[in-house]
């Protein structure tokens, strides 16, 4: 485990925890972690919890002297009760807990069984990235599903947030996609969508190797994340 800690916490935060998932692997749940973290960090204490065993973002984070908030990497199998004694200790001290959890997850286990659902029991909101394909949403209808099913019992109060991800500019869904969305949601209240789009962009992919595009002002990639951090922001404190 490895810690970073770069501000002294003072008063007593309505902290809100937020899981970006997804069973899909590659959706972008790393890099809209780190996207959020970094725009959030500019007015609010933000804690990144890095649950992802690639560690993708761990060197980045690690060794970064300009990311404006706190980052945690969990690295072996038996920390499941560790995880949540941080979570108790870093309720409290920080606006904002985004957890990255990673793609792959045990294949023999139903979800329910799985690791990340002892997050998710936790979570204010799972935000679950999908690509603007049906091929994508169909790999993460069952996740989808089956998260609604095991939070019903374990934490009614879950919002899911679905977001797209790496969309064309401008990119309008197939009808197929679009009615697909609107039938999850007649589903199931709990489900709600982004309107902002992040859009395919270079300056988002390899966010673990470079993150200087967010000193670009009034770049189109950096107005886009801006976007959409400002809008999920808005939808975390008013969902
Ligand atoms: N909006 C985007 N524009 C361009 N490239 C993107 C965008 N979002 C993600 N990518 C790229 O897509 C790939 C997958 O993204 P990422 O690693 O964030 O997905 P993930 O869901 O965390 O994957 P895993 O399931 O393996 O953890 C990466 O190469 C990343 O740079
Ligand atoms: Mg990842």
């Amino acid at each position: 485990m490895a810690k970073t800690t770069k501000k002294k916490k003072t008063s007593k935060k309505d902290s809100k925890f937020v899981v970006f998932g997804n069973q899909k692997g590659g959706v972008g749940k790393s890099t809209l972690v780190e996207l959020f973290a970094i725009c959030m960090s500019r007015d609010l204490e933000v804690l990144v919890t890095d649950l992802d065993r690639q560690g993708s973002l761990r060197s980045l984070n690690e060794n970064s002297d300009t990311l404006n908030f706190d980052y945690i990497w969990f690295e072996d199998k038996n920390k499941l009760q560790s995880i949540e004694n941080h979570l108790k200790e870093a309720e409290g001290k920080y606006d904002l807990i985004i957890m990255d959890t990673p793609g792959k997850l045990d294949d023999d286990k139903p979800l329910n069984e799985q690791e990340i659902m002892r997050y998710v029991a936790y979570a204010d909101f799972l935000v679950i990235p999908i690509e603007p394909t049906l091929f994508s949403l169909s790999g993460s209808i069952d996740f989808i599903k089956e998260t609604l099913q095991f939070t019903a019992k374990y934490n009614p109060d879950l919002k899911l947030l679905i977001t797209l991800n790496k969309a064309k500019p401008r990119q309008l869904l197939s009808r197929e996609m679009a009615e697909a969305l609107s039938d999850m949601q007649k589903e199931d209240n709990r489900i709600h969508f982004m309107e902002t789009q992040v859009r395919q962009y270079n300056a988002f992919a390899d966010i673990d190797m470079k993150s200087n595009y967010y000193n670009i002002n009034g770049n189109a990639a950096q107005m886009n994340i801006s976007a959409w951090a400002k809008e999920l922001l808005s939808k975390i404190n008013s969902l």
